[in-house]
């Protein structure tokens, strides 16, 4: 379990066993998730909508994301970590991408950068495995450029349809990405794509037939309550407990009854009456 997940791991993994992989953006959670062992934690730019309350994904840049990152990869010793690439990073200055994307593993010492696909995807991907730095591409729903593929639906539902993203997935694998996420697809399209590809696909809303699968860890903790999509799984609802707690505190100190003696510093009676 001590040992570093390389990217020839996760390759090595197709087939074999499901791929895990979860997000995180701080190192509470972060460290939860690397001692589960869980094979991949993306440092997504979901942190938009779950933590900083932001609308959209394309609101955070590269001060956020790296912020984020670092605290992760302070965390995790097991685990591959992926920096998402924002918005602006990439699609916004496609020039400046290979410079981002290195940011990603020097500044903040991830292991891989995701990108989602776009019009320049291609070409971006292209520079970014050039040099050197592992990449995962990301297609189906795009939730940086949702407004030009119809909003947050379910992608390649029609042939034509399916049949592009057929399409982009083998060129991103050709292009040397190391995985690939596919999100709120058809199952049987994701199953076609799976098996067209020798990289893994990691599924969000994509259904089993894929190597592996990735969830908003806020999602499944039940700590985002704004909205829930279809695919997600909430395996506790930490929403409701946290709130409990809190209430809980809130009474105590009303009613005086925290800080109680275990909580509370003390001094020798001697010692006070010297101050009298
Ligand atoms: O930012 C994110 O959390 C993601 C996952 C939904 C794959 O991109």
């Amino acid at each position: 379990m001590d040992k570093k997940i390389t990217v020839q791991d996760i390759l090595g993994m197709k087939g074999k066993r499901k791929i895990t992989m979860l997000t995180a953006y701080d190192f509470p959670l972060a460290s939860l998730i690397d001692k589960a062992g869980i094979d991949m934690i993306l440092v997504g730019d979901s942190v938009a909508n779950v933590v900083l309350g932001l609308d959209s994904t394309t609101k955070v840049g590269m001060t956020e994301m790296i912020h984020h990152a670092k605290a992760v990869t302070r965390a995790v010793k097991h685990a591959l970590v992926v920096g998402d690439m924002p918005y602006e990073s990439y699609q916004l200055n496609p020039k400046e991408s290979v410079k981002n994307a290195k940011r990603f593993i020097e500044e903040a010492s991830c292991d891989a950068v995701k990108l989602e696909w776009f019009q320049q995807c291609l070409e971006v991907t292209q520079e970014i495995v050039k040099a050197k730095i592992p990449a995962m591409g990301h297609i189906g729903l795009t939730p940086q450029t949702a407004d030009k593929i119809g909003g947050f639906k379910v992608q390649g539902k029609d042939a034509e349809a399916a049949q592009k993203l057929i399409e982009q997935a083998i060129a991103l694998e050709k292009l040397g990405c190391f995985s690939l996420v596919l999100e709120c697809v058809p199952d049987k399209i994701a199953q076609i794509i799976t098996k067209k590809l020798k990289i893994p696909t990691i599924g969000i809303g994509a259904g089993l037939y894929c190597d592996g699968q990735v969830l908003v860890t806020h999602d499944l903790l039940g700590l985002f309550e704004r909205f829930k999509p279809k695919f997600v799984k909430q395996y506790v609802n930490l929403s409701a407990l946290i709130q409990k707690a809190i209430e809980e505190y809130k009474k105590e100190v009303i009613e005086e009854k925290f800080p109680s003696r275990e909580h509370t510093f003390t001094i020798k009676e001697e010692e006070l009456r010297k101050l009298e």
